[in-house]
C-alpha cells in the first residue's frame, strides 16, 4: 500500500500467541519496558500490537469502540503516549464483520470511517484488521473499506490484513494493505510451522516493499518447539521477508530465546533494502535449499534437514542465481564466522534433524 509505510518487513510484538485474550494495559506497558530493557527495540523490534479482546462488547453511546473499563482502564491514549515515549509504535486489532473472532468485541463492519478515525485519533500506528463474522461478501470487498478510511484518517497506519489465505490475498493485497496473511492461524509446533512457511512461499513473487506476505506470527520462546526448530522457524521467517512480530513473552525471556530474535545477521537479512523474498530452489526429500537475492549482488541461502536424521546435503549456485564459476565467500549467520574456504560452484553442509544453516554468499572473484 502507497502510505510511506512497511518498506521492510515490520519488526514488533503481538499479544495473541502468548497471552490470547488474558490481557490488560498492564501487560501491554510492561512488554514495552521489555522490548527496550532487553535491547530489543534497538535491534528494530518496535511495533507493540494488542490482539484481540481490548474492548468492551459494546459501543459508547456515540458508536466509538470503548476500551474495556476492567482491563484497560486508562484508555488507548494514554498507552499510546506511554509507548510514544519510549520510542515504539502502537498496533492495535478489529475485525472486518459484526464482531472479532473472540467474540468479546464488535467488529468494524459499517463503522470503518468512525473506527478509524478513533485509531488515528488515539495515536495508533498499526492496524491488524481480522475477518471473523463478516457478512459472507468478498475480502476483496471489505478489506479496501479500511484501506480508504485509514488513507484518510490523517495519520500513517501500517495496515495488517488478517483473511487467512483464503483469497488469496498475495494477489490483490498490495493496493490494499502493508502484509497480508496467506494461512490460517500458526501453533507452536514443528509440524505446524513448517506448514505454514510452505504455503507462504508459494507466493514469493508477490512480496515487495509495501507490501508483505505474512505466514502468521513467530512462536520462539513459547516452549513448544526445540532450539534448533526455534533456529529454522526464526531464519525461514527471516528469508521470507516475513513480519518478525515476537509471539513470546517478552517480560520474562529466556538466554536461549534472545540467542535467537536478537541474532543481528539474519535480521539484517529480513530487512535488506532489496525486499525480495527468498523462494525454495531446490527440494531433496526432505532436505531443502531456500535462496533470495539481497542487496550488494549477495544471496541469502538456508539449508533446512526437516527429516529425524543427521544428514549432508549441497546448493548449487546453478539453483541460486549465482553464475557457477563465481568464487564464492559465505557467512555463517548462526556460527557468526565467515567461512575459512571459498567456494565455486556450490556449496555443502552436514545438519542436524530439524535444524538449518543460514549464509550470506558473496561473489569474491
Ligand atoms: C484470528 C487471527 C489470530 C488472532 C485471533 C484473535 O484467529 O487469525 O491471529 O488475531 O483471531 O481472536
Amino acid at each position: 500500500l502507497a502510505n510511506g509505510l512497511g518498506l521492510t518487513p515490520p519488526m514488533g510484538w503481538n499479544s495473541w500467541n502468548h497471552f490470547h485474550c488474558k490481557i490488560d494495559e498492564k501487560v501491554i506497558k510492561a512488554t514495552a519496558d521489555a522490548l527496550v530493557s532487553t535491547g530489543l527495540s534497538k535491534l528494530g523490534y518496535t511495533y507493540v500490537n494488542i490482539d484481540d479482546c481490548w474492548a468492551e462488547i459494546s459501543r459508547d453511546h456515540e458508536g466509538n469502540l470503548a476500551p474495556n473499563k476492567a482491563t484497560f482502564p486508562s484508555g488507548i491514549k494514554a498507552l499510546a503516549d506511554y509507548v510514544h515515549s519510549k520510542g515504539l509504535k502502537l498496533g492495535i486489532y478489529a475485525d472486518a464483520g459484526y464482531f472479532t473472532c473472540s467474540k468479546t468485541m464488535p467488529g468494524s463492519l459499517g463503522h470503518e470511517e468512525q473506527d478509524a478515525k478513533t485509531f488515528a485519533a488515539w495515536g495508533i500506528d498499526y492496524l491488524k484488521y481480522d475477518n471473523c463474522y463478516n457478512d459472507e461478501s468478498k475480502p476483496t470487498v471489505r478489506f479496501p473499506v479500511m484501506t480508504r478510511a485509514l488513507m484518510k484518517a490523517g495519520r500513517p497506519i501500517f495496515y495488517s490484513l488478517c483473511e487467512w489465505g483464503e483469497m488469496h490475498p498475495a494477489t490483490w493485497g498490495a493496493n490494499v494493505g502493508n502484509s497480508w496473511r496467506t494461512t490460517g492461524d500458526i501453533s507452536d509446533t514443528w509440524e505446524s510451522m513448517v506448514s505454514r512457511a510452505d504455503m507462504n512461499e508459494v507466493y514469493a513473487e508477490f512480496a515487495r516493499p509495501g507490501g508483505w506476505n505474512d505466514p502468521d506470527m513467530l512462536e520462539v520462546g513459547n516452549g513448544g518447539m526445540t532450539k534448533n526448530e526455534y533456529i529454522v522457524h526464526f531464519s525461514m521467517w527471516a528469508i521470507s521477508k516475513a513480519p518478525l512480530l515476537l509471539g513470546c513473552n517478552v517480560g520474562n525471556i529466556t538466554k536461549e530465546t534472545m540467542e535467537i530474535i536478537a541474532n543481528k545477521e539474519v535480521i539484517s537479512v529480513n530487512q535488506d533494502p532489496l525486499g525480495v523474498q527468498a523462494k525454495k530452489v531446490r527440494l531433496q526429500g526432505n532436505r531443502e535449499v531456500w535462496a533470495g537475492p539481497l542487496s550488494g549482488y549477495r544471496v541469502a541461502l538456508l539449508l533446512v534437514n526437516r527429516s529425524r536424521k543427521r544428514v549432508s546435503f549441497t546448493a548449487h549456485w546453478d539453483d541460486i542465481g549465482i553464475p557457477a564459476n563465481s568464487v564464492v565467500e559465505a557467512r555463517d549467520l548462526w556460527e557468526h564466522k565467515t567461512l575459512k574456504a571459498r567456494f565455486v560452484g556450490n556449496l555443502t553442509a552436514t545438519l542436524d534433524s530439524h535444524a538449518c544453516k543460514m549464509y550470506v554468499l558473496k561473489p569474491v572473484g
